[in-house]
This record gives C-alpha cells, sequence and structure tokens, in this order.
C-alpha cells in the first residue's frame, strides 16, 4: 500500500515537474530565463537540474493537475498546493518563481524550491516543499543526483549553502557541489555523501551564519568518519558570487588551500583567547571541547590538544583529562586556567 502511494507521490511530482519545465521554456517563462541568463547559469545546466518557472497566478499547476485526473486535495497533500482561508478550494504553492525539484540518487523528483524572480518583493526569497510521507529534508542533498559521479571521480564534495550555490558551481564546472535543504546537515546526508567519497570541502556563505553551520557540521562528519574540510568567503560573498566575481580558477585555488574542520573550528575560539583575559581563556577551553569531542583519530586528537594545551598555557594532562570529564573537571580546569600563564603539572591520579 504504502509502496502504491509512493509511486503515486512520484508520478505528482513528476507531473509538476514536466509542467513547470514547459513554462520555463515556453512564452510565460521569458522574465524567469532572463532572470537565470543573469545568474550566468546556461541552458544545459538549467536544463540538467531541471528547472522550471511557476508562473504568476494561483492556480496555474492546480488547473494543470486538474486535467490529469489530480484533485486539489491530493495536490495539497504532495505540498503543491495550499487549502483557501476562505471557502473552499485551493491555491498554488509556488507563483512567479524559478523553481528547482528536488530528487533522489535515482532522480525521483521528491519535493520543489522555488526562488522569487521579483525584484522588490515583500514575498520570501525562498519557499520549499513542505515535508512529506515521501519526502523529509534531512535525508536529501540538493545536487547530489547530478553531482555524484563528478563527488566518485574527484574524490571529494563540496558542500554548499544554498541551491544557486549548487547550480552556478555546476555551470562554472564544479560538478560535485551539493548543498543540505535549507537546514543545517544531518547525520544522514553526511552517510549519504560518505557512500561517493571520503572527504568533503566545506565551503558556506562568508556571513556569521555561514560560519556557525561550518562548525556544527563537525558532528555529522566526525560520526560518517568524513574527512572535512574548510574554505571561507569574504563576508558578504557566497561561492556563487565569488566564482562569478572572482573565476574559476580563484575558486580552485581556494579548494586546494583549504584547511582541516578541526584546525579551522579550533583557531576560531583560540584566536580571541591569545591575551592574558582569563575569560576568554576559561570559554575558549570550553569551546576547545566541544571542537576536540569530535575529533575520533587518536593521533589527531593528540596533536590538537597539544596545540590548545599550547595556545592557552594550560597542562597538556589537565586538558586532556578536561575534555573527556568536563563535568567533573571543570572547576579544576578553570582554577589552573586562573592561575595560569605558569603551567600546571597535575597527576591525573589526584582526580
Ligand atoms: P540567492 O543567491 O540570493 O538566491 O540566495 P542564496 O542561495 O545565497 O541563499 P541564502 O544564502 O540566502 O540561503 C541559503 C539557503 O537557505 C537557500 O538556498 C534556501 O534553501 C534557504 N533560504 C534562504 N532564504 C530563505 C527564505 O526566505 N525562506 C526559506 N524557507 N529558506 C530560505
Ligand atoms: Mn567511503
Ligand atoms: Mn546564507
Ligand atoms: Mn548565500
Ligand atoms: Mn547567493
Amino acid at each position: 500500500k504504502r509502496r502504491e502511494g509512493k509511486k503515486l507521490y512520484w508520478q505528482i511530482m513528476e507531473t509538476a515537474r514536466a509542467y513547470f519545465e514547459s513554462q520555463l521554456w515556453g512564452e510565460a517563462g521569458a522574465a524567469a530565463r532572463h532572470y537565470l541568463t543573469e545568474r550566468e547559469i546556461d541552458e544545459e545546466t538549467a536544463k540538467n537540474f531541471g528547472l522550471g518557472y511557476a508562473p504568476q497566478g494561483w492556480q496555474n499547476l492546480l488547473d494543470h493537475l486538474q486535467s490529469k485526473g489530480i484533485s486539489g486535495k491530493i495536490a495539497e497533500r504532495a505540498g503543491l498546493a495550499l487549502s483557501r482561508n476562505k471557502g473552499s478550494g485551493h491555491y498554488d504553492r509556488f507563483r512567479h518563481r524559478v523553481v528547482f525539484p528536488v530528487v533522489d540518487i535515482w532522480d525521483h523528483t521528491l519535493a520543489f524550491g522555488g526562488r522569487t524572480i521579483a525584484a522588490n518583493d515583500d514575498a520570501p526569497k525562498y519557499i520549499n516543499s513542505p515535508e512529506t510521507k515521501f519526502y523529509t529534508k534531512g535525508e536529501q542533498l540538493y545536487g547530489l543526483h547530478a553531482a555524484k559521479q563528478g563527488i566518485q571521480k574527484a574524490g571529494y564534495a563540496l558542500l554548499v549553502e544554498g541551491n544557486f550555490d549548487v547550480i552556478c558551481l555546476h555551470a562554472k564546472g564544479f560538478d560535485t557541489a551539493v548543498a543540505p535543504m535549507g537546514t543545517a546537515l544531518t547525520s544522514e546526508q553526511a552517510r549519504l555523501l560518505q557512500r561517493y567519497c571520503d572527504q568533503v570541502v566545506i565551503a558556506f556563505d562568508g556571513d556569521s551564519a555561514g560560519e556557525e553551520a561550518t562548525v556544527r557540521c563537525l558532528q555529522a562528519f566526525s560520526e560518517a568518519k568524513l574527512e572535512a574540510l574548510v574554505i571561507r568567503f569574504d563576508e558578504l560573498e557566497d561561492p556563487d558570487t565569488f566564482v562569478r566575481r572572482h573565476g574559476a580558477e580563484a575558486l580552485s585555488q581556494k579548494i586546494e588551500q583549504a584547511q582541516p574542520l578541526v584546525a579551522w573550528a579550533l583557531d576560531r575560539v583560540l584566536a580571541p583567547a591569545e591575551g592574558d583575559n582569563v575569560d576568554r581563556k576559561l570559554s575558549a577551553l570550553e569551546e576547545a571541547g566541544d571542537v576536540l569531542r569530535h575529533v575520533g583519530n587518536q593521533l589527531a586528537w593528540e596533536h590538537y590538544a597539544q596545540e590548545v594545551s599550547r595556545r592557552l598555557n594550560i597542562a597538556p594532562k589537565l586538558l586532556k583529562d578536561y575534555i573527556r570529564r568536563p563535568d567533573q573537571l571543570r572547576s579544576r580546569a578553570r582554577q589552573a586556567v586562573i592561575e595560569a600563564h605558569r603551567p600546571l603539572e597535575l597527576d591525573s591520579a589526584e582526580y
């Protein structure tokens, strides 16, 4: 029964996808095609990603689906339509937007994202399909179907934040780019990548949201045993604007010089604690602990713990015990930092 439901769901989504595509490449799609051209997305890439256009109006897709025997109720259940507040009936979720199908690794269409193309818009920039019985955001990676061969060949994946980053990078020859679904990376998504490669280069937006999202990848990648590297951009840049402004060669160089995620995350918490401020050292110690706990490899762990202990001027032994048992040793470690600049050589047998 569920299997049949799933097949029907795929069919409905496929019907919607074909409709959106026909709109993009038809008369109604002129503004949307212009939008894509402005963003330097060529026709071949657009077609490879199945990009489409949801026209202006309240029930274009609904009418089309109706003509194929798909009711408003069913369209609503598939996340394509919403029910009207007043009276009965439904209206299209996606209107006057470039839409991109979210497909699984077998190219089944599971959902859609839509970006507004209106310049002066009060409407949200992005609208996405809701999760449904057959679509869970945290289990899919945007672009993986298009990228999986490139990833296998290159041996690594390029993880970006936005759908347009994925599409733009593919257009510029970076066919390893994928993105989470507008949410934090999940362990499932990391494991999905691990089927295709052992290394990931995180290339999130240059803003502080991108920085924090990068830190939050630590757990998923360490759990999936994927080697994670990081590249960062200027505050106002993302991979899309970077590659268009500075060129593919500049991005390739950045990728070659990518830094290990753990080293980057540690430097990020240790750098502000470089001076003599004890409070800053204490919070750096806590945060460094949060990073180090995600390092599974013993050698790497030793290496990074040494670095933390050197930069915070805290005895290696105490630091290591603290990271393994933070609750028992928090006050002890705090004391050590407070007394610090003179490393304490404490014997672990003491506690
Ligand atoms: P543009 O380049 O302006 O198209 O956007 P972007 O790809 O740089 O997206 P941004 O950095 O603003 O956000 C990254 C991702 O977060 C997007 O691809 C979306 O998945 C999601 N996102 C951004 N804005 C919105 C929004 O207004 N609503 C929702 N639901 N998701 C959003
Ligand atoms: Mn592997
Ligand atoms: Mn962003
Ligand atoms: Mn962005
Ligand atoms: Mn962008």
